[in-house]
């Protein structure tokens, strides 16, 4: 026999433990940290297993059980578990409120209203307040025996408060909340595994699993919306009566339950419900009317399964099932190449859709998307229509899989990806005409060649009326053409000119930049213009590289020592990533095409000698600047430093002399503390300045 005090000590932590899991996950008002709650449990197990003569199966601590269960035992419900009819328009919602104030000869008739839950249908049987079994609906007379998994469901109660019936079943929806549902997929995603289809499924799938250890690594939650057999005769007088008093038992109810009055307050209703929708944190696919008084639903009783006395409201359905016609590829702007679904077109979430995005190649290879598939659509409010999963029963047996392109569909250049990305990109920037516009609106920004007036609009209407297609053309555009532009006008196209004459004289650092080169920013621009000082000579410098990126120089270990070795590389903030996009962009032929275009439409910037020979103090030395200084901004410290013939880069290498970190240093401090490069604090720095000053 276990010691009195400990039995006490258990029986107090059960308890405890009871009401914080209630206060949890039934009323979303938790009132310890989740710490101190592990550690109770802790406490509880380690009693448990230390004196197995106190342990009891409502214990909290075997929510989960060890082992799976072979088959699911056929369960048979002392009440049948009925079904809903569906009214899917105000017309039909009124038809039915009108046939039961006929039949019951009053009108004003209270309904208790709720949401409708979109899970699994599922009995809980309590005996003597304790869970004994759960089951599914089943055919609505016997289900499945879910005891197993159910019990892991955190917000079911294992026990009822003391003033529940002897004998009372309670029914109720499992669902998985829609975070849960999604922190699952994130995770699934990443470890390649199979993704839940939508959060219905994932609640059913889970239930009717046979491992209850699989089913409590699931997300899932209950809500009670009734009752079967029960040992009272009667709870209350009212349906809203009996939800009240399951809460009172510990059990979860939807807050979002109320009465309304007649077919307008339900309609009324089903309108609050729908707008908030989104807000919920679980998916609800309608409303559900039921006459609250429980004499009422008597008297109305039933029309084969479903009660007279009950209706579901359903919001306009938001998946459908449809074919998948074909997978075409789509550029963007940026030059991400994705993949698009074709449709069968189809009604779903209150609009037709017949195009669907499949984000990127890598899902469609999770999802196993083949044309000729039927297909699950999602179309949920504004958020653009998205193909969930496919049927597999119905996929024809010469379904092809879809293989991921190697060229661009709009310019035939390669396809590029980036490492552990899933993007696939087109590297043919400025003459892929799926990039134009945004190579135009890049060119044009203020950072670039700064031609104020050339926004997103005009970069637009430019392209699709076929006047530009990469940046020189720019510069062949005339007064009238541009004047007879959607909302320009004379005067525009006149301040336009002046703003592209302007842009003429430039610097080779905007330059660069503005030709949108993926991966050089400015920093890297001004690098390049600095290191080279012409195009020329970057051009070259570029070109040199041919042998590593056409596979002619293996890039082995000595391959790569032999790249680190080249100009290009002894750049500030270029290493073989850069250098590769460098060499791509300068070896196409077309767009060395636009830059003697750029430059005989007179666009020139002073060329200077080569840096390399540098003069100053610090000159050949490659400084780095991160955090916030106190006397002055990093552009300024930058400045006196490049005065004393430094090199400032964007980012911590090898190759970096020393690092000056402000406060709040974050990153860059890490790699030059791990890479055992110098840092200078704002003192240092002072102090090094000084030293050199004059
Ligand atoms: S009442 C006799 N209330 O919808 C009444 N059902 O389409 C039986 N459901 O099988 C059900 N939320 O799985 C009721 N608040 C709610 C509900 C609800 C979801 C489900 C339930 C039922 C199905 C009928």
């Amino acid at each position: 026999m276990a010691d009195p005090a400990l039995a006490r000590r258990v029986a107090e932590l059960r308890e405890e433990i009871r009401g914080h899991d209630h206060r949890y996950h039934v009323l979303d008002a938790p009132t310890i940290p989740d710490a101190e709650y592990d550690r109770l449990f802790h406490e509880l197990r380690q009693l448990e297993e230390a004196h197995p003569e106190l342990a009891a199966p409502d214990s909290p601590t075997r929510r989960v059980g060890a082992t799976p269960i072979g088959e699911f035992a056929s369960v048979r419900h002392a009440r049948p578990m009925l079904s809903l009819g569906n009214a899917f328009s105000e017309a039909e919602v009124r038809d039915f409120v009108a046939r039961i104030e006929d039949m019951l000869g009053f009108d004003a008739i209270v309904f208790s209203v709720e949401p409708k839950i979109d899970g699994l249908a599922i009995s809980l049987r309590f005996e003597e307040g304790r869970l004994v079994r759960a089951a599914t609906r089943g055919d609505g007379e016997i289900g499945e025996d879910v005891t197993h998994t159910v019990r892991t469901i955190r917000s079911v109660p294992l026990r009822l408060s003391a003033d529940a019936p002897a004998l009372l079943e309670v029914r109720g929806e499992v669902y998985m909340p829609r975070a849960g549902f999604e922190a699952y997929n994130r995770r699934a995603r990443e470890r390649g595994e199979k993704e839940l289809v939508n959060p219905r499924n994932a609640a059913a799938g889970s239930v009717r699993q046979q491992d209850p250890r699989l089913a409590a690594a699931r997300p899932l939650a209950f809500f009670a919306y009734g009752i079967g057999e029960c040992s009272l005769a009667r709870l209350a007088d009212t349906h809203s009566g009996v939800l009240a008093h399951l809460r009172g038992y510990g059990l979860p109810v939807s807050a979002l339950a109320d009465t309304a009055i007649g077919a307008d307050g339900c309609l009324a209703y089903f309108e609050r419900i729908g707008a908030d929708r989104r807000k919920l944190g679980y998916d609800i696919d309608g409303v559900v009317y039921k006459v609250d008084r429980l004499d009422w639903q008597e008297e109305l009783g039933f029309v084969s399964r479903a009660p007279r006395w009950a209706i579901a409201h359903k919001f306009p359905a938001e998946e459908a099932l449809t074919r998948l016609l074909a997978v075409d590829v789509q550029v963007g702007r940026t030059g991400a190449v994705t993949p698009v679904a074709r449709l069968e077109p189809v009604f779903v979430g209150g609009a037709t859709v017949s195009n669907a995005t499949l984000h990127n190649f890598d899902e469609l290879a999770r999802k196993d998307l083949r044309p000729g598939d039927t297909v699950i659509v999602r179309r949920a409010g504004d958020v653009i229509p998205e193909v969930v999963g496919m049927v597999p029963e119905r996929r024809p047996p010469d379904a092809r899989a879809v293989e991921p392109p190697t060229q661009c569909p709009q310019c035939g250049s390669p396809l590029l990806r980036d490492e552990g990305e899933a993007v696939i990109r087109c590297s043919g920037g400025l003459v892929c005409p799926a990039q134009r516009k945004e190579a135009l609106r890049h060119y044009a920004s203020r950072r670039a060649l700064d031609i104020e007036g050339l926004g997103d609009k005009l970069a637009d209407q430019l392209v699709d009326a076929g006047l530009v297609e990469t940046v020189a053309d720019l510069y062949t555009l005339d007064r009238a053409t541009l004047a007879k532009l959607d909302r320009m006008g004379e005067r525009s196209a006149d301040k336009l000119l002046a703003q592209l004459e302007q842009s003429r004289d430039t610097r080779l650092e905007r330059f660069l930049y503005g030709l949108g080169i993926r991966d050089v920013g400015e920093a890297t621009a001004k690098a390049l213009a600095r290191h080279f000082g012409s195009l020329d000579a970057l051009v070259d410098a570029s070109l040199a590289l041919a042998p590593y990126f056409t596979g002619e120089a293996a890039l082995d270990a000595a391959g790569r020592k032999a790249l680190a070795g080249e100009a290009l590389i002894q750049v500030p903030d270029v290493g073989p990533v850069v250098a590769e996009r460098l060499y791509r962009f300068f070896v196409d032929p077309r767009n060395r095409e636009v830059l003697a275009r750029l430059r005989s439409a007179g666009v020139h910037w002073p060329e200077q000698a080569p840096a390399a020979g540098a003069q100053g103090p610090l000159a050949g030395q490659t400084v780095v600047l991160t955090g916030t200084l106190a006397g002055m901004t990093r552009e300024q410290a930058g400045a006196r430093l490049e005065a004393l013939g430094a090199k400032v880069a964007g980012s911590v290498s090898k190759k970096t002399s020393f690092v000056v970190a402000g406060s709040e240093a974050g990153s860059k401090l890490a790699k030059a503390t791990e890479l055992g490069i110098p840092v200078l604090d704002e003192e240092a720095l002072l102090a090094l300045l000084a030293a050199h000053a004059g």
